[in-house]
């Protein structure tokens, strides 16, 4: 339920991995020239159909976002209901991160696209991080509660907000604590990674990811979350894949990939938690039900089969540094 498909070649490149685990994914809209408008978001939906195409047998129903600006128009949140294709509006606080540069500068020159959304029962969903340089990066998700979501949350209560990759304690406790229309995603790194792997013993900069990877308590309290059956949280990779050149470089992009384990991770941290048979609410469930979709029918199967994880992925004529490159996995899919 959070995704980066990217576009063109690169789009090409990591949709494969999606589509053999995954039926639907909430497309992100930050692609280097933003979906602002419905009509932006179609003509992305095709081109990620075409690429289906191309890849014959290959079935998956991009689910379309908008991406919010200071000027997003009511009038653009009716088109994107009528389009049917549309299933959420994202807000990135300008500059939290990649392309988030033409993202809202402050919520409430948003408030009345914030109250077409809540007529029209379309989704807010959130980068949680707060967008003022003074704050520390580690505390940027709790300011970004306490300061925004908060205030949003109170001014409509019946709007739909998805808290997206979550990483705090904070936004656990303030997630359980709102009313059923304000959900979470979680993501597998952020279940299995704390920001000492990030850190120690050298710099990891396949680990760097937003919101950045925190302490240890943290990560704990995220894995209450997932693996307690509380249907407000659910699976959201934020699988975002950069090419192995702009991630190590003296000023690495954010995102990691994950696409081509996803599900294999979750089901490693279910098990270790003790609770696979939480597992399919999580994955398959929650989200669903949130967006108001369907339930999937069809199954995939996972063994218990060790695997190695590939050092890296084409990538569009660059490669690409999966999470847990060259490392083994306990969980398979079966094909
Ligand atoms: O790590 C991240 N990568 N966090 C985001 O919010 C954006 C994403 C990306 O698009 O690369
Ligand atoms: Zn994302």
């Amino acid at each position: 339920m959070h995704l980066h498909l990217r576009d063109g070649e690169q789009m090409q490149a990591v949709l494969p991995d999606t589509v053999k685990r995954f039926a639907r994914a909430i497309v992100m809209p930050n692609l280097q020239s933003p979906v602002i408008t419905t009509e932006l978001a179609l003509a992305y939906s095709s081109r990620i159909s075409s690429a289906l195409t191309a890849n014959i047998g290959m079935k998956f129903e991009p689910l379309m976002t908008l991406y919010l600006t200071d000027n997003t128009k009511c009038s653009e949140i009716k088109k994107a209901k009528a389009s049917g294709i549309i299933h959420g509006v994202k807000f990135y606080p300008a500059g939290t991160t990649t392309n988030s540069d033409t993202g809202v500068t402050d919520i409430a020159k948003c408030f009345p696209v914030l109250e077409a959304m809540e007529q029209e029962n379309i989704a807010l969903l959130v980068h949680g991080e707060i967008n003022d340089p003074k704050i520390d990066i580690f505390d940027k998700e709790k300011y970004f509660i306490d300061r925004v979501l908060v205030t949003i949350a109170q001014h409509f209560p019946n709007l739909r907000i998805v808290f997206e990759h979550i990483t705090t304690k904070e936004a656990v406790d303030f997630v359980k604590e709102s009313s059923e229309n304000i959900g979470a995603t979680i993501t597998a790194h952020h279940l299995l990674l704390n920001r000492n792997a990030m850190l120690q013993g050298g710099i990891h900069p396949h680990y760097y990811c937003l919101p950045v990877l925190k302490r240890e308590i943290h990560r704990l309290a995220l894995i209450e979350a997932a693996v307690s059956g509380d249907q407000k949280f659910f699976l959201g990779t934020d699988s975002a894949p950069h090419s192995k050149s702009t991630k190590e470089s003296d000023c690495g992009c954010a995102g990691i990939y994950s696409s081509h384990a996803a599900i294999e991770l979750y089901a490693e941290i279910f098990e270790q938690a003790d609770a696979l048979e939480k597992l399919e609410g999580f994955a398959s469930f929650f989200g669903a039900d949130f967006y108001g979709l369907p339930r999937n029918r069809e199954s995939i199967t996972l063994t218990k089969e060790s695997w190695n994880v590939p050092m890296e992925f084409e990538f569009a004529g660059e490669t690409l540094v999966p999470l847990r490159a060259g490392r083994s996995m306990i969980w398979k899919i079966l094909d």
